[in-house]
């Protein structure tokens, strides 16, 4: 449920597109410039993955060759069969390549605890658009996060957090065992998460499946996700955002908030959850909000649900965070 918050950056694809149209000739010179050279494997570049040595360097290393190669197409390819270790591992655009793929193949696991260096981030994407990460069928993320969720109070890495980066495609990825939140989204325009397999058990503590913030039309569509928090938080800032067809638990539902912490305006609308099950999760359907906070959550559905061995079916709370009743009722509008 912690998210850092920034304004999201726009796109200017239109500018591209009337180039196009004007002219004719620059995108196929553009076309010519394809081939199948712009491809950069990790193991190339110094990676052992062998699941222990530190491949974070070599992982920066086919990065910067990634993001710097020009053309319509770049790829990074991260092996299959191979395990590689990545410690604060940090993916900058802009890139020069009009599209960026992330071919992940093999496995990505976090350090042991003591080894992580910057605790407040594990894998970090920001400012790339146009990229898509492919899971292919091995593709795999593991956080190794026992150690961390034995102290609930302590503060712990989200796995992988994905910052102003627009028109993102997150494909077949199983993300396991992470010490905070699996996914963060945050300042993002336009993203489809599909066929994510999320699988950290029911109390394991804050590891939110999704947590969206700040961020325009994101999907999470033909998703399992089996939690010890919320399946999806959609947190402030956020609108259009469309879960269809995800199974949810264990876990803590799907989520809108919680809005309004510290006393700050916060606003949510046209969430749509559609064709979903939730299956021995604390809530179903949830909105939450704090006392002391405004601002609004407006234009949420919930439809083709089923529910089973649910506790909440559907639970709105606008006293969130508060131990007792008190006098200081959200003034989030819902
Ligand atoms: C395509 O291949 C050439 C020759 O290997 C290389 O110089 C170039 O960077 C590659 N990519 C593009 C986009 O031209
Ligand atoms: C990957 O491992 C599997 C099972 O161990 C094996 O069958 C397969 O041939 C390996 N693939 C490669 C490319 O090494
Ligand atoms: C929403 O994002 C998707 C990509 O995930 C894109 O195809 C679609 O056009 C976007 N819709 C709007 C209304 O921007
Ligand atoms: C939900 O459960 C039904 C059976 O009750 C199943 O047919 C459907 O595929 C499930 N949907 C998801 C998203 O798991």
């Amino acid at each position: 449920m912690k998210t850092n918050s920034s304004s999201p950056v726009f796109p200017l694809m239109l500018s591209v597109l009337i180039l196009c149209f004007v002219s004719p000739c620059l995108c196929k010179k553009e076309k010519v410039f394809t081939n199948h050279t712009n491809i950069y494997d990790v193991m190339q570049h110094g990676a052992r993955g062998d699941g222990k040595s530190d491949d974070t360097n070599a992982f920066l290393k086919a990065w910067s060759s990634t993001c710097g190669a020009g053309g319509i197409l770049a790829t990074l390819v991260i092996p299959k069969n191979k395990s590689f270790l990545v410690n604060n591992l940090v993916l900058t655009g802009g890139c020069k390549a009009t599209s960026i793929h992330i071919k992940l193949d093999g496995k990505i696991v976090a350090p042991a605890k003591g080894a992580l260096k910057d605790k407040s981030y594990w894998i970090r994407i920001q400012y790339i658009n146009h990229l898509t990460i492919d899971g292919g069928i091995g593709g795999s993320i593991e956080g190794y996060g026992s150690t961390w969720w034995q102290c609930k109070t302590c503060s712990r890495p989200t796995a992988l957090f994905f910052h102003s980066s627009n028109d993102l495609t997150v494909r077949n990825l199983r993300i396991t065992n992470t010490p905070g939140a699996h996914i963060a989204i945050n300042g993002c325009i336009g993203a489809t998460f599909s066929q994510i397999l999320v699988n950290s058990p029911g109390n394991s503590p804050n590891t939110d499946g999704f947590d969206i913030s700040y961020s325009k039309n994101i999907t999470v569509v033909d998703s399992t996700i089996a939690t010890g928090d919320d399946c999806i938080a959609v947190n402030g800032g956020s609108s259009y955002i469309y879960a269809t067809r995800v199974a949810c638990g264990p876990g803590h539902g799907i989520s809108i908030g919680s809005l309004g912490k510290g006393n700050s305006f916060e606003v949510v609308e046209e969430v749509h959850v559609r064709n979903c099950n939730f299956t021995g999760s604390t809530n179903g359907a949830r909105i939450k909000t704090f006392p002391g906070g405004s601002g609004y959550a407006r234009k949420i559905t919930f439809e083709q649900i089923q529910l089973k061995d649910v506790k909440n079916a559907i639970i709105i709370d606008q006293n969130y965070g508060a131990k007792m009743a008190n006098n200081k009722m959200s003034k989030v509008h819902i």
